[in-house]
Parts: C-alpha cells; sequence; structure tokens
C-alpha cells in the first residue's frame, strides 16, 4: 500500500506570501502581546481591540496569494498514490487557495463563532466588538480562531493519523506551541519516520529523524518533486 503522509505546516511556509510569522525578527508577537488580543481573557477585556487585530489579519490574508510551497502540498495531495493528510496551524486560507484540502486546528480568519450559541458562519471582512449572531441574536460573534488556553480542533482526529502514518512532516513552524510542537514525539513513538523543513534549524529539530534548510517556496517543491517521482513518501 503506497505510504501516508501527515503534514504540519505553521506561519513559516505563509512567510514567502507576504504574510508575518509570530517569533522570528519583526514576528507579530514582538509588535503585540499576546495577552493582549489572543486570549479569551483578552476578548473579554477589550472586544474592539481584539477584533480590530483579526480585522487586520482578515484583511492581509485575503489580499495575500499561494506561493509555490502551498502549490506543491496541493499537487501532493492530488499526484501521491498514497493518503497525504495536510495539518495547519495558520488561520489564512492559502492552502485553499492552492487547491489542497487542509485540517485547520487553529482556526480560521474567514470563520466567524458564536461564543453564546457556538453556531459558525463566514466572517465579514470587518467584525465589530458585539457582532451579532445570525443564528441566536446574540451579541456574542468572534473570530472562529483558538486563542491561547482554548483547545485546538480535530485533536484526536490528529493523533489517529500520526499513529498511522508513514511518514511525519512539519514545513515552518517553530515548534514552540503545544500541542503541535508535540505532535514529532507522538509519531516517534509510535515509530514514524519524520522530516522538518525549515528557514533555519527549530527549537525542536533535535526531535526530528531529518531535516533540510531553506526557504519553503524552495525546499518545500524540491521535497515533493522527489516523493513523486520516487513514488515512496521518504523522497
Ligand atoms: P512561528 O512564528 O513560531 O515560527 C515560524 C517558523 O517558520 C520558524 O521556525 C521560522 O524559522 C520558519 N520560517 C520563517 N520563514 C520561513 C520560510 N520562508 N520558509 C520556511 N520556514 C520559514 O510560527 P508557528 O510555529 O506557526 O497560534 O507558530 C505556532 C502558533 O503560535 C501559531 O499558530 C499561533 C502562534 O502564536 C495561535 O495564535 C494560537
Amino acid at each position: 500500500m503506497a505510504d501516508t503522509i501527515v503534514i504540519l505546516t505553521g506561519a513559516g511556509i505563509s512567510a514567502e506570501s507576504g504574510l508575518g510569522t509570530f517569533r522570528d525578527t519583526d514576528g507579530l508577537w514582538s509588535k503585540v502581546r499576546i495577552e493582549d488580543v489572543a486570549t479569551p481573557e483578552a476578548f473579554a477585556r477589550d472586544p474592539a481591540r481584539v477584533q480590530e487585530f483579526y480585522n487586520m489579519r482578515r484583511a492581509q490574508a485575503a489580499g495575500a496569494a499561494p506561493n509555490p510551497a502551498h502549490h506543491a502540498l496541493a499537487r501532493l495531495q492530488r499526484d501521491h498514490p498514497g493518503r497525504v493528510v495536510i495539518v495547519t496551524q495558520n488561520v489564512d486560507g492559502l492552502h485553499e487557495a492552492a487547491g489542497a484540502t487542509v485540517l485547520h486546528m487553529h482556526g480560521a480568519l474567514d470563520r466567524a463563532l458564536c461564543a453564546a450559541c457556538d453556531h459558525r458562519w463566514p466572517a465579514p471582512a470587518e467584525m465589530r466588538p458585539e457582532e451579532p449572531c445570525p443564528a441566536c441574536g446574540a451579541p456574542a460573534g468572534r473570530p472562529d480562531v483558538v486563542w491561547f488556553g482554548e483547545m485546538p480542533h480535530h485533536m484526536e482526529e490528529i493523533a489517529e493519523l500520526l499513529a498511522a502514518a508513514d511518514l511525519f512532516v512539519a514545513i515552518g513552524t517553530s515548534g514552540q506551541v503545544y500541542p503541535a510542537a508535540g505532535f514529532v514525539q507522538e509519531a516517534r513513538l509510535a515509530g514514524v519516520e519524520t522530516l522538518e523543513l525549515n528557514l533555519a534549524e527549530s527549537d525542536v529539530s533535535a526531535a526530528f529523524d531529518r531535516h533540510e534548510i531553506g526557504p519553503a517556496s524552495e525546499i518545500v517543491p524540491d521535497w515533493v518533486d522527489r516523493v513523486l517521482s520516487g513514488g515512496r513518501a521518504r523522497g
């Protein structure tokens, strides 16, 4: 049977599309504090500030286009004879724009969520502090993104996928935010081969069997070419 590949992507894959990362020099978290914009407490304290932050990010994401790394993963998902599951921590829609299907573990900027009734709907370009829910009418609309202190989505499914994979690949993620940072250990415990593709060594590089260094727009298409020409996940 053909190899199953599970891929985790982070902000680094969208960097060359012009979307900033979080922890690199000049990253988002050097400009704003997590506790001011990305926690449930921040939203309770100052919903206008939090909505403004995500309105800004939604506008940036809407103006960005997928780069060769997103396109290469979509091609891999289409052409690899085995299963290719892409799990992303990114809240932009660039994987989908390239034609891929992805699991958004940290939610999506283009979705809204009602904190009162859990209804979800497409987010307007600009969300207001007291955004009304179209289902229940409560002024409780928030971005459908996972904040620090909240449980990421699809965790059970991801654990099962990791255990059953032949190869786990992490692309453009610093390995500093759990639970995603622990996927490499989960994969290793299950005897799954692991590969890291990143611009630089990350804090968790040593946990991977192999790593390749370079910009995602170059090393991801190169790796995908090797996988597709060899027919095996190992590339
Ligand atoms: P980080 O900003 O922590 O890490 C970005 C990673 O991308 C770093 O390891 C960089 O070396 C790498 N990188 C930068 N440019 C690259 C390029 N052109 N090609 C390849 N790699 C590149 O971003 P994440 O790991 O995605 O969560 O951050 C994880 C989570 O922390 C985010 O989902 C977000 C953030 O706080 C929430 O907001 C809940």
